[in-house]
């Protein structure tokens, strides 16, 4: 009988919305990788706090975002760059949020000056060639992918991918506006192809030899060498990766990152999700299953990742992409980089 009072009592409560735990977060997501589900899981073991995940194209969640305002259901937005968080953090989407845990696990360069948002995995966006066309020491910078020895033999994607962006932002910052643009459109010029396809995409056609050099992230290689088809591993094992700009800057660096809707009732517990992306439990699985970098120092890097060796990182605050990215929007127009 009191068991059954107790029910009822349980029941009534969880209709009226007084007892609040164990409510789900809601996540929407640009990210596409079985990592995801495994860190989503061990945060719902260890805390309780079950997480429901949307996932769709970075336009589609950012538009529905913006559609859906206040009344959206969604507590955590995930992104695959900084640069599209900053698009909701220009459009008032996300909450600031005070942790300790992230100001003190991320470094200052891959989290929001205001405390907007925050980087998990870092990405570096490299250099892969075909080391039977190109000798690595003709490889030196992104400045150097101008210069008209590579006519013909350069594969990027198209300019409306963010990471190219970034990319374009991050020299921006680096020279200005016009040596940007000039840039752009050199490396444009000396394209073998016109812009087209994933990074994997352009991975496969250096293997294929329709170009000698991609501009393409570190982790395409790493999932391209784990293929589920032994084709795709064979040409993987073909190419070679370069880390531009060791002399100066570093290598452009990127981040996947996560941020608190400002609409969100469930503030505490979304911080606590992005907290737990930032502990060792969760940092080691980024590394191992998606290839990307940690973001947290200390953390050990794949087998993979040590073998393609260290490397200097460019240090550049990635709050700097989401303005300058507006600007590379159009500066790639202008270069006529499609
Ligand atoms: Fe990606």
């Amino acid at each position: 009988m009191q068991l059954k009072q107790t029910f009822y009592l349980t029941f009534i409560c969880l209709c009226a919305g007084i007892l609040p735990a164990n409510e789900p977060l809601v996540v929407y997501s640009h990210r596409h990788y079985a990592a995801d589900e495994e860190l989503f899981a061990s945060f719902t073991e260890s805390t309780g706090i079950p997480v429901h995940v949307l996932k769709a194209g970075a336009n589609e969640l950012m538009e529905r975002l913006k559609a859906e305002g206040e009344r959206t259901r969604a507590d955590i937005l995930i992104t695959a760059d900084a640069g599209r968080l900053d698009e909701a953090k220009a459009a008032g989407l996300l909450a600031q949020i005070h942790s300790e845990i992230l100001k003190t696990r991320i470094p200052e360069p891959y989290r929001d000056v205001d405390s907007q948002w925050f980087g998990f995995p870092r990405r570096a966006r490299v250099l892969v060639y075909a080391p039977d066309r190109v000798n690595p020491e003709e490889l030196s910078t992104y400045e150097d992918l101008a210069h008209p020895k590579w006519r013909g033999r350069l594969l990027c994607r198209s300019s409306n991918n963010i990471y190219n962006q970034s990319l374009l932002a991050s020299m921006i910052a680096a020279h200005g506006e016009g040596p940007a643009l000039n840039w752009a459109r050199d490396v444009r010029r000396n394209m073998a192809r016109p812009p087209q396809g994933s990074d994997r995409d352009q991975l496969r056609a250096v293997a294929a030899g329709l170009g000698d050099v991609a501009i393409v992230n570190t982790y395409y290689l790493g999932l391209l060498l784990h293929s589920p088809d032994p084709r795709e591993r064979a040409l993987a094992k073909t190419l070679r990766i370069f880390f531009p700009n060791q002399q100066d800057r570093g290598t452009h660096m990127n981040i996947s990152g996560g941020a608190v809707l400002k609409s969100s009732s469930q503030k505490d517990n979304a911080t606590r999700l992005l907290e737990f992306l930032v502990s060792d439990q969760a940092q080691e699985v980024f590394p191992a299953v998606t290839y990307e970098y940690p973001v947290v120092e200390g953390i050990e890097w794949s087998d993979l990742q040590k073998s393609w060796g260290s490397f200097h990182a460019d240090d550049l605050n990635l709050s700097q992409l989401g303005e300058d990215g507006r600007k590379s929007v159009q500066l790639f127009n202008l270069a006529d980089w499609e």
